[in-house]
């Protein structure tokens, strides 16, 4: 819950909003750092989860890397403090421009996903005269029981290389002479909560790195990319990830070779409840066999329920009448925007504030100008 103290501060400012609780995103990065340091992974912050300018400097100087997937992400962690030396730029489809860029600040690696895309990187490396640092992004074929919008590590997925690609990439590689290979990729899927996941993961991952040293190739990084997923219905409860159960199983499964690096690249986990987008009730309307609560702000602030059907605890901020059930809907004209049907909140009423939890991965940045509606503006905790 939203703290008392907090609600009449921010109950002025105009709505709909993102709000950031520093408190929690300063404690989750610091548990995350806690975990991870016992074992000396890396993490790389995914960008695309947030980019807010103010959370990127926090995370940048907790010592994180970042794992970009465009150009603008690669320019905007460079900008935010994260140093080239740790920024990975992966992506099924980057462009020559993007790529160059890339290659320009020397980066740490760029994660590639064909044989066409090692040509392409072996050929603008030699223009540009310096030697390129991959990685394979591998599809090791682990089901990540999430929703399959945001499953990433199955044979019938875009992303990556296939085992049976594996002689043709390597034959490749020998005969390219300014990429040097320096990790395996592995990304499987997003909000992941189930743990024995990561365990089918790491076997997998053990069993393909295996295979690449017996060809002779001992790379410097492992990467099992992101994916641990956070408690959307107990955002309070819960607003910190079990990373140490996390980093435990890697801990106990995974089979690192010589000097090879353990690489993480979460998003979710870091920022998801550090934020909540504040709304207010336009109108509360009844209907056949239910009560709409329609709300300021829409499927374009955050689209992740219409897009994945995905629930996120909403909680009316303001009243504290007989609880009621409601349909929390938006203005935009689709049917799909709508945040939560049948929510349990106290009676409401125009003006009410409603906060619709754990939004702060994948709210902000996936926002659009949808109906020409404006962009939510977000608020710090630390600064009102
Ligand atoms: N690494 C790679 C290569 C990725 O593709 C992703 C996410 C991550 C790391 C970070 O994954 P995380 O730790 O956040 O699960 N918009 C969707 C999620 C899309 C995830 C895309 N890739 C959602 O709102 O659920």
């Amino acid at each position: 819950m939203i703290k008392t103290d907090i609600i009449e501060k921010i109950r002025q400012i105009h709505t709909p909003f993102y709000y950031y609780n520093m408190e929690v995103l300063n404690a989750t990065i610091g548990r995350c750092t806690l975990e991870a340091g016992r074992y000396g992974y890396r993490m790389h912050y995914a960008l695309k989860a947030n980019s807010n300018p103010k959370i990127l400097k926090i995370i940048s100087s907790a010592g994180f890397g970042a794992d970009c997937v465009s150009g603008n992400e690669v320019k905007s962690a460079l900008e935010h403090g994260f140093q080239a030396g740790k920024i990975m730029f992966a992506g099924v489809g980057k462009t020559d421009d993007e790529l160059r860029l890339a290659l320009n600040h020397g980066i740490q690696s760029i994660n590639v996903e064909s044989v066409q895309e090692m040509e392409v990187i072996n050929s603008l490396a030699s223009e540009m005269g310096v030697k390129a640092r991959i990685s394979l992004r591998i599809i090791p074929n682990v089901d990540a029981h999430t929703h399959r919008y945001i499953t990433t590590g199955l044979e019938e997925n875009k992303f990556g290389i296939l085992t049976w690609q594996f002689d043709a990439v390597l034959e490749k590689l020998r005969s390219l002479d300014n990429l040097e290979l320096q990790g395996l990729h592995f990304h499987i899927g997003s909000q992941i909560t189930d743990l024995a996941v990561f365990k089918s993961l790491c076997e997998r991952v053990n069993e393909i790195n295996t295979w690449f040293m017996e060809q002779g190739y001992l790379t410097d990084i492992i990467n099992v990319g992101g994916g641990l997923g956070v408690d959307y219905s107990e955002p309070d409860k819960c607003s910190i990830p079990d990373f140490a159960a996390y980093f435990g199983v890697f801990h106990d499964l995974i089979e690192l070779q010589g000097h090879q690096q353990l690489h993480f690249e979460p998003g979710r986990a870091i920022v998801a409840q550090c934020g909540s987008l504040i709304t207010r009730v336009l109108f509360v309307k009844e209907a056949v066999n239910t009560r709409f609560a329609i709300v300021d702000a829409g499927m374009n602030d955050l689209i992740r329920p219409a897009l994945y059907q995905s629930y996120h605890k909403i909680e009316n901020l303001t009243s504290t009448g007989e609880k009621r059930k409601y349909d929390v809907v938006g203005p935009v004209c689709e049917s799909s925007d709508c945040f939560g049907k049948a929510v349990v909140m106290p009676e409401t009423r125009r003006g009410d504030l409603i906060a619709i939890r754990s939004a702060g991965a994948y709210g902000q940045t996936m926002a659009s100008r949808y109906n020409l509606r404006d962009l939510a503006g977000e608020v710090y905790s630390d600064e009102i």
